[in-house]
């Protein structure tokens, strides 16, 4: 098939093209832009997947802001693996200060609850989560998305910084699995 790719070992097909993100994530920077206005948030992007919406979504930022990188790791493959790590990499000083997590998707969310967890016992002045990608359908957490870009179906997908197990990760549109 024609606009079939193949990645690692399946076939994945174009879902949200290059074109789409670049205009909602330009929306979302703007309305954070607003949102946040002379609060110099700080964005805490959840390392490795959300590195490319990141790159992005701070460009389209017009207030003063700081981004920082944090890793917490749930996933093997095409299942979550329920395994729930501490957060790495956190050198920032989160008391007090206005923090938009950064993240490429939240599936089941166990992995954002338990972040969210951590950060707010660091007693941030404001706390919000800013996600590229939801899935709803499979929400097993009860959590506030304030900022998303795209609610999805079920399905498995890669590109724009999100792997299948570790490949995908430079294809600029997001693919669904066939
Ligand atoms: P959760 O804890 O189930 O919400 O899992 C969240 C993490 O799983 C995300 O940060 C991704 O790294 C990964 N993940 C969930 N769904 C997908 C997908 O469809 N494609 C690639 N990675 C995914
Ligand atoms: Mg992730």
């Amino acid at each position: 098939m024609e606009d079939s790719i193949l990645v690692k070992d399946r076939y994945f097909k174009t879902f949200i093209s290059a074109e789409q993100i670049a205009l909602r994530v330009q929306e979302l920077g703007e309305q954070i832009s607003m949102e946040m206005k002379g609060r110099e948030p700080l964005f805490l992007v959840v390392l490795n997947g959300a590195f490319v919406f990141a790159a992005d979504l701070l460009r389209s930022v017009t207030t003063p802001c700081h981004v920082s990188f944090i890793r917490f790791s749930s996933y093997d493959g095409m299942e979550s693996t329920g395994r729930l790590t501490q957060v790495l990499g956190l050198t920032e000083k989160i008391e007090g200060r206005s923090v938009v997590i950064v993240e490429d998707i939240i599936d089941s969310g166990l992995t954002m609850q338990a972040l969210t967890e951590q950060l707010q016992a660091m007693r941030p002045a404001d706390l919000r989560i800013c996600t590229l990608l939801a899935k709803p359908g499979n929400l097993q957490a009860e959590l506030d998305i304030d900022y998303c870009a795209f609610r999805i179906p079920n399905d498995f997908i890669v590109g724009y910084g999100l792997d299948y197990d570790g490949y995908g990760r430079e294809l600029k549109d997001i693919y669904v699995v066939e």
